[in-house]
């Protein structure tokens, strides 16, 4: 591309999120895990979560998600459809090309992207990628996870803090300056803390090793713990590289949405960027931690509430699996 040849930016078109409609109380969980909501709320800050019923899974509410932000943007053009989740239907294949099927979308490019709680983060910044080199002008990117269907039945620890859902925005090549643009990213991960969130078994390596893994370590796993601690340092180290990247600095930004993991960590993480709590947005509390969705959910919702207004400066921080970790900068765009 020679010097003087237009080069596209990303710019958010429009943003939805949607979860299933079981509601479950503190007080409606299992009660084996002898647990009560004032637990619950001092150590989470979650209230309620969704979880799917029956025969509902992270295809339905992708598409539902999907469905929904399509109707506020025209699907005619997407030519790219990305998936974030790390609850895939199956194994495989990936679910975007399923997904946009179902759509209606025709012969597009999808694929999935697989980096669990930060998997919306690496979604935008591929499908950025995408525009700004020309393989795509609009880009469908869904985050959706049902995490309701692969906590152990006896894991109280993360039980209690996951919860369904999916989100999805559209992203469009345009012009520099515009409002919606995004601006740029921090992406990190740190393999050496692989085991500290994981679901062990179901894939290759029990497959390469018979017998190495049971029927419960296809379950859920984590350390919550030493996550937490990891999540804080991360997502405030990510959030601070980002906003260098764009010369931004804290007392600038407007509005901080962070990955919904915990309402704990998201108070240290805005306390560590002396962002005041006014200006850090979230539903934490009605929706619990949904893993990739959760940050496209909590913009949804800010929408909605009239919390988050065009023209106003945003960053979007996440921690996850893998461990990865990932921020974003962008200019809050004139949403429907
Ligand atoms: N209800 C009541 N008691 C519970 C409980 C529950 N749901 N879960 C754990 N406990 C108990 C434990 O049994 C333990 O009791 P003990 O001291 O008598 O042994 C005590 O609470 C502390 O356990 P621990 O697992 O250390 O709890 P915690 O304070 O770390 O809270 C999490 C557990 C999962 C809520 C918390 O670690 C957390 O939110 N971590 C981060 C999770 C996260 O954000 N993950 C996603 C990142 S992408």
């Amino acid at each position: 591309m020679s010097e003087h040849t237009h080069r596209p930016v990303p710019v958010l078109e429009a943003v939805a999120g949607i979860v299933p409609p079981r509601v479950v109380s503190n007080e409606d969980l299992p009660a084996h895990w002898d647990t009560n909501d004032v637990w619950v709320r001092r150590r989470t800050g979650i209230g309620t979560r969704h979880w799917v019923d029956e025969g509902t899974s992270t295809g339905d509410l992708a598409l539902a998600a999907a469905e929904a932000v399509l109707a506020k943007s025209p699907a005619g053009d997407v030519d790219a459809v990305v998936v974030a989740t790390s609850t895939p239907d199956h194994p495989m294949p990936g679910m975007a090309p399923v997904l946009a099927t179902r759509l209606g979308l025709g012969g597009v490019a999808a694929f999935d992207v697989s980096a669990v709680c930060t998997g919306f983060v690496y979604g935008l910044a591929t499908a950025s990628g995408m525009i700004t080199a020309g393989i795509a002008r609009r880009v469908l990117l869904v985050a959706a996870d049902v995490y309701s269907t692969l906590i152990s039945p006896d894991d109280r620890g993360a039980g209690v803090v996951f919860g369904d859902g999916a989100g999805a925005v559209v992203l469009r090549a345009g012009e520099s300056g515009e409002a919606g643009e995004v601006l740029g990213f921090d992406l990190g991960s740190d393999g050496a803390g692989h085991d500290l969130i994981t679901v062990p078994g179901g894939g290759a390596r029990g497959r390469a090793e018979p017998g190495r893994y049971g029927p419960a370590d296809c379950h859920f796993r984590m350390s919550g713990r030493e996550v937490f601690q990891h999540a804080v340092t991360r997502m405030t180290e990510s959030s601070l590289a980002a906003l260098k990247n764009v010369g931004w600095t804290t007392s600038e930004i407007d509005r901080v949405v962070a990955h919904q993991a915990n309402a704990r960590i998201l108070s240290l993480v805005g306390q560590r960027l002396s962002i005041s709590d006014d200006k850090v947005l979230g539903n934490i509390s009605r929706v619990g931690n949904t893993g990739a969705a959760s940050i496209p959910l909590a913009l949804a919702d800010a929408v909605a509430r009239d919390e988050i207004h065009a023209g106003e400066k945003v960053l979007l921080t996440a921690f996850g699996g893998g461990f990865t970790w990932g921020s974003a900068t962008l200019v809050w765009p004139e949403i429907v």
